[in-house]
């Protein structure tokens, strides 16, 4: 049968900010790093007193640290560290060494310390939804502008808090909510609003990434790669968010919104767990000339997105297929410009605060030039902004790996299911050398809609042959 695959969701990509060095292909090396560089120069300064933009710090956690140490060794250029708040500030200072911070900071665990002060930009970075929400909205209705890394509280807020600071006439960035130390909303703001974007897609947990790529590269199981994870600190304790989607599927929101003006909720995008990948699919993936990656894709149709977040065959020697390790990779479609794409770390203490100091630096730029509430500028604008049908029903060519107690028919069983269905069977695989009591084979499809596929899935579910659900995978080409 022939091998031939229609060409599907987002093509080829001829990259302008991507560039091949960036990308190892198949090492543990830790490539180098995002291309876009921060205008910012290594050299400890003192803080001018009385002068510049006057910045409050609320969470001092692995991100915070960074941001105050940038801010430190570099003077702070126009801005002006003047609050740090944390619960439990002393014992926060106690782990403090000399310099770190400048002497004349005030440290305190009370928000309303922060908030009646006369700082000008609050940077929060505690996370999660509560407190954050609200020190955040108390924060723009007294008129002070936020930079923040919170991409749930973002993911679910963010329109109504750009359209609260919009009529406070401030500002609230949130660059560092997506891909971490990865440019790609000041991108979106600055190098790519001429263009009309209709498709984004990424690697946007390098949780899932560092996982899939060692069990790619070692051939280990699942429950192996993710322990490992967890030992080097890539993985929490309680890794769902990252394996079953949640948290990617927040950033995917919030690309949707920057990049294709597009509200969503993000519970609305329909996510698949990779913990049912298993080493063997990287055999049959291999055979296909692709390999497994966490793919978050979001594609605009008139007034329906497209979006989905969750494992997907991707070709090896494709920028997705060469995304190593815990990077991150977006990749934009645009009407005129093509594709894009960006690529680095996707978290870490240093390259998330990157992203904040460089939000905090568009901001002061603002405020310095002494604009007016009606010219306040934005990562994102809060124009034009719609709510589109969400859908995840994506025509591609499918993979779908059986594990069967092994019995004459079992093929001929499933081609007929599928037959039935009005799908078309593109390609057949079986490795030898496998026990018949738990036998892998791939049944690959010809390009068909996720819901002419799923009534089929939900048929062979329940055959008696079966041992394992079939893994059903989307092929992008
Ligand atoms: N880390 C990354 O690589 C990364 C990458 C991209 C985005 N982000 C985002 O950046 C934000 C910060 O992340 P992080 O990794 O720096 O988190 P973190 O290390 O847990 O730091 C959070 C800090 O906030 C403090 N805090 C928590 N709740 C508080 C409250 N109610 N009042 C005052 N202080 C409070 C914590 O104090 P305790 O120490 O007492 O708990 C801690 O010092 C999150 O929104 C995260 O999603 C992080």
């Amino acid at each position: 049968m022939p091998t031939i695959y229609a060409a599907v969701q987002f093509p080829r990509i001829a990259s302008r900010t991507y560039d091949k060095e960036f990308i190892s292909s198949g090492t543990d090396s830790l490539p180098k790093q995002t291309s876009i560089p921060v205008a910012h120069t290594p050299t400890p300064k003192k803080q001018e007193k009385n002068s510049g933009c006057r910045v409050a710090l609320i969470g001092f956690g692995t991100v915070g640290r960074a941001v105050a140490k940038i801010l430190c060794e570099n003077g702070g250029g126009d801005l002006r560290l003047t609050h740090i708040c944390n619960r439990n500030v002393e014992k926060k200072k106690q782990s403090l060494k000399p310099n770190d911070v400048p002497g004349d900071v005030i440290w305190t665990d009370d928000v309303d310390t922060v908030l009646n002060s006369d700082v000008q930009i609050v940077i929060e970075l505690i996370g999660g939804l509560n407190p954050a929400e609200q020190i955040v909205r108390r924060a723009l209705a007294a008129g002070k502008s936020v930079v923040t890394a919170n991409k749930q509280l973002i993911a679910r807020h963010g329109p109504d808090l750009l359209q609260l600071a919009a009529s406070q006439g401030c500002q609230i960035e949130f660059g560092a909510s997506v891909a971490g130390g990865v440019p790609v909303l000041p991108a979106l703001r600055t190098g790519l609003c001429g263009d009309r974007l209709h498709g984004i897609a990424g690697i946007l947990n390098g949780t899932c990434n560092y996982i899939l790529s060692r069990i790619e590269n070692a051939r280990i199981p699942f429950s192996e790669a993710l322990e490992e994870a967890q030992a080097r600190g890539y993985a929490e304790a309680d890794a769902s968010e990252d394996l079953d989607g949640g948290d990617a599927r927040a950033k995917l929101a919030i690309l949707a919104l920057a990049g294709l003006d597009s509200r969503v909720a993000p519970e609305s995008i329909r996510s698949r767990s990779i913990r049912t990948v298993d080493a063997v699919d990287f055999d049959y993936a291999a055979e296909l000339g692709c390999t497994i990656r966490q793919i978050s894709r979001a594609e605009l149709k008139k007034n329906i997105l497209l979006a989905e977040v969750g494992p997907c065959l991707v070709p090896a020697d494709s920028p997705f297929g060469r995304v190593q390790r815990n990077l991150n990779l977006v990749l934009t479609s645009g009407q005129y410009g093509g594709d894009m794409a960006f690529l680095g770390a996707g978290a870490g203490g240093d390259p998330t605060a990157v992203a904040v100091v460089s939000d905090l630096m568009f901001v002061a730029q603002g405020l310095s030039a002494g604009r007016g509430k009606k010219d306040v500028p934005s990562n994102v604008s809060t124009q034009g902004i719609s709510t589109p049908t969400i859908s995840s029903d994506f025509e591609t060519p499918w993979y779908l790996r059986f594990f069967v107690r092994d019995q004459p028919g079992i093929v001929a069983r499933l081609a007929q299911i599928l037959a039935a269905h009005h799908l078309n069977i593109d390609s057949l695989l079986q490795k030898p050398g496998f026990e018949k009591a738990a036998l892998p084979f791939v049944i690959t499809l010809e390009p068909c809609h996720d819901s002419m596929l799923h009534p089929a899935l939900e048929e062979m579910s329940g055959l008696e042959f079966t041992i394992r659900p079939c893994l059903c995978l989307p092929i992008l080409r």
